[in-house]
């Protein structure tokens, strides 16, 4: 993408605003345009809508605005979103980077690009009370909906939802456990900062577990297309571009856990991945 970091991240900013807005607008029953996960621009009118074609294992990120959906698409949640509707409804994840995670009782759980918050909810049980789970979003709209959902869940005293970049986060080094993201990573028009912002929090020895969408081969209108960016399909970049990037900022025992490949027409082949890795142990 030819734009500015600056610019894209403003673009995407104003677009899970818009999103996050129709979502409630629509929960609120005054609208049924609303948004689905890491949709495209209402202006998109090209937008492919990966729903329809990704089947029942594929993304659920960069569906049409225009298409009826339900708001919440993360694959994967069980009863867990039953417990937290509100969030759930609110989720724009193309995954659930929690499932089998073995995050254990007192974790430091941190979410990159944690939205209305789901995850966080999902963290905050497992970690217990002794545990601390962070939030870190740039979109003020998904801070305050995180921040309605945590108190609706009581669990005020174990998260916390922090405004910051995933390119800079406002994190303590080596002061994390577990990282997880979901359908964020992607949308970062600086991955290799993300990369090293998330080895220097962790831990030594800390773990990461993140749900994205890769693609190899992307027509180049595609890769410059605002809306396919914001939809989750245009900044995807390859499993051996991801692979390299984490492994560069130092992270080790790269593999993916799952993955769901899609193909969308005019726009090609892409997986909804979950990429794990740690840090080494000092
Ligand atoms: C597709 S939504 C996913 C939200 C959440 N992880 C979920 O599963 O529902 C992308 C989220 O990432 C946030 N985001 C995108 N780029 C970001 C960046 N560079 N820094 C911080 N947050 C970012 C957006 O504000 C939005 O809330």
């Amino acid at each position: 993408m030819s734009d500015s970091p600056e610019n894209v991240r403003a673009r995407v900013a104003r677009r899970y605003t818009q999103t996050l807005q129709s979502i409630e607008a629509k929960r609120a029953g005054e609208t049924n345009q609303a948004g689905a996960c890491c949709s495209p621009s209402p202006a998109a009118d090209a937008a492919p809508d990966t729903r329809a074609q990704a089947g029942s294992g594929g993304a659920c990120c960069a569906t049409d605005l225009a298409a009826p959906t339900t708001s919440s698409c993360g694959t994967g949640y069980g009863p867990e979103a039953e417990r937290h509707a509100q969030a759930a409804q609110s989720s724009l994840g193309c995954g659930n980077p929690l499932a089998f995670a073995d995050v254990q009782a007192g974790d430091v759980v941190l979410d990159l690009g944690c939205g209305a918050g789901l995850d966080l909810l999902v963290a905050a049980e497992r970690t217990g009370p002794e545990g601390r789970v962070i939030g870190v979003d740039m979109t003020d709209a998904m801070l305050n909906a995180a921040r309605a959902n945590v108190a609706q869940a009581g669990f005020e005293e174990r998260v916390e939802v922090r405004q910051g970049l995933i390119e800079a986060l406002p994190v303590d080094d080596s002061s994390v456990d577990f990282v997880v993201s979901n359908c964020v990573v992607n949308l970062s028009p600086e991955k290799e900062r993300v990369f090293a912002e998330l080895f220097r929090v962790l831990r030594p020895g800390g773990r990461f577990r993140i749900a994205d969408i890769v693609a190899d081969e992307l027509p180049p209108k595609l890769r410059e297309d605002p809306a396919a960016w914001d939809g989750c399909l245009a900044g995807a970049i390859g499993e051996g571009p991801y692979r390299e990037g984490l492994a560069g900022a130092g992270l080790v025992d790269i593999d993916i856990a799952e993955r769901a490949p899609f193909e969308i027409e005019d726009a090609g082949l892409f997986e909804s991945v979950v990429i794990v890795g740690r840090k080494p142990a000092a």
